[in-house]
């Protein structure tokens, strides 16, 4: 099984980083896709828990070379303070690659994403303000940094001073802030390029031999489906693609080379930032969820907003990626309940007072918007499953919930979270063979 893409079936947080371990340890390379530290993993070994941002969750295994595809935008300093923090923990990161052509976030970059957030005042995204975004309108305005235009000093200055032209303009005139300089900030980023040097590689041409070599290779997406900025909640969206698609152009391999999609999907739905969210609590309904999941971000801190399982989304995740897998994380978090609602459709007013049900996911955002959920209520359970390991050990009514969520969701359902730890997990399909 040597291609595997493993995303995000929601907004993200839904636990990828502990389905991602979990795989990663039979796999040879672990490669990031998009995204950059807006990302939070939590991976939990033994009584250790790592909170990654930049780094493929696979650095955690002595056996997984970890990659940084070109898709991803790379904050030089944050990877070495997470690489520091590892390595205080006894974690080798040497193995790490880096993808000379992946693009840099400099610290303009993380000015900009703040002031262009205030500046939005009532319009803004809720991002998390690591430059994310304005890193990836230099590259597609194509005034970016890439990791090659590191180990040039010239060279690099030229594209500091084109990309800081119009910036400082803006900075001035409109944000009223001090400029720049491109000196400073060029011979800031020619120190952390010699750092970053023993790191570079040209990893599309490491995965595509590794692939070659019939090796396993584990493409992990950061964020998730309803954040891309194509399929997503679009404008509150990351600024990548974080789909299944986002894999392939995000690490330089072709379509033909991945076997298996799996997503992650969380028992119920959370979201940080701001945007639509159809199934979303305002009442102790939804305080509890988020006091039972803790559901606080890993790399913000920001408090989760939480709600019921929405199906519409996770069959809508299951059309845009070509799913072949989810793993449904937390189901712990639902014991207790006596009825769980789960959505299975939207109802949408129209300005004329009729109502439209969407049994798919509404593309016009107007109408996402406004969509109210259509429960279906299925029952609960009290009893404690964190320390069931056999699907049919689960009481009768959990496996119907999940027998349920499979159903509506249209993609069959191969792994359950059952707690934190690693081995709180119930496998029904392998995820690797
Ligand atoms: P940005 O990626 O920092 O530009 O933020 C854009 C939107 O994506 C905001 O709503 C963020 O809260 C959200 N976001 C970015 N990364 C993650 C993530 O890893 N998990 C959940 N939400 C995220």
């Amino acid at each position: 099984m040597p291609g595997i893409i493993l995303i995000g079936a929601q907004w993200g947080d839904e636990g990828k980083g502990k389905a991602t371990d979990l795989i990663g340890t039979k796999v040879d390379y672990v490669a990031r896709f998009n995204g950059g530290n807006n990302a939070g993993h939590t991976v939990v070994v033994g009584n250790e828990s790592y909170a990654l941002h930049l780094l493929p969750s696979g650095i955690i295994s002595p056996n997984v070379t970890p990659v940084i595809g070109n898709g991803v935008v790379v904050d030089p300093e944050v990877l070495f303070q997470e690489i520091e923090g590892l390595e205080s923990r006894g974690v080798d990161c040497s193995r790490l690659l880096v993808s000379e052509s992946a693009h840099i976030i400099a610290p303009y970059h993380r000015t900009i994403d703040k002031v262009t957030e205030r500046f939005l005042g009532k319009h803004k995204i809720g991002t998390t303000g690591r430059g994310i975004g304005p890193a990836y309108a230099d590259k597609i305005n194509r005034v970016g940094i890439r990791v090659h235009d590191l180990f040039n000093a010239d060279h690099l200055r030229d594209k500091v001073e084109a990309s800081l032209h119009q910036k400082n303009q803006m900075l001035v005139k409109l944000y009223n802030r001090r400029p720049i300089d491109v000196n400073e900030t060029t011979d800031e980023l020619l120190a952390l390029g010699e750092k970053l040097k023993p790191f570079v590689a040209n990893t599309s041409l490491v995965l595509n031999k590794a692939l070659d070599e019939g090796k396993t290779v584990l493409f992990e997406g950061g964020q998730a489906t309803m954040l891309d900025v194509d399929h997503g909640t679009y404008p509150f969206v990351t600024s990548s693609n974080p789909t299944a698609g986002g894999a392939c152009t995000g690490t330089g391999v072709g379509p033909t080379k991945i076997d298996r999609v799996i997503a992650v999907a969380k028992a119920y739905t959370t979201r940080v930032g701001e945007g639509p969210f159809p199934t979303e609590l305002f009442d102790e309904q939804g305080d509890w969820l988020r006091a039972q999941g803790h559901e606080y971000g890993v790399t913000t801190g920001r408090p989760r907003r939480c709600g019921w399982f929405d199906a519409v989304v996770t069959r809508y995740a299951s059309q845009v990626n070509g799913l072949t897998d989810l793993v449904l994380t937390k189901l712990d978090v639902l014991t207790g309940l006596e009825k769980i609602p789960v959505c299975v459709a939207y109802d949408v007013e129209n300005a004329d007072g009729t109502h439209t049900r969407y049994d798919e996911m509404p593309v016009d955002q107007a109408a996402f918007a406004k969509a109210k959920p259509i429960y279906e209520e299925l029952p609960g359970w009290t009893e404690d499953i964190s320390q069931v390991h056999d699907f049919n050990d689960l009481p009768a009514t959990c496996q119907a919930y999940v027998k349920r969520l499979e159903e509506i969701s249209n993609c069959r359902i191969s792994a359950i979270g059952t707690g934190p730890q690693r081995d709180h997990i119930i496998s029904i399909h392998s995820l690797i063979d």
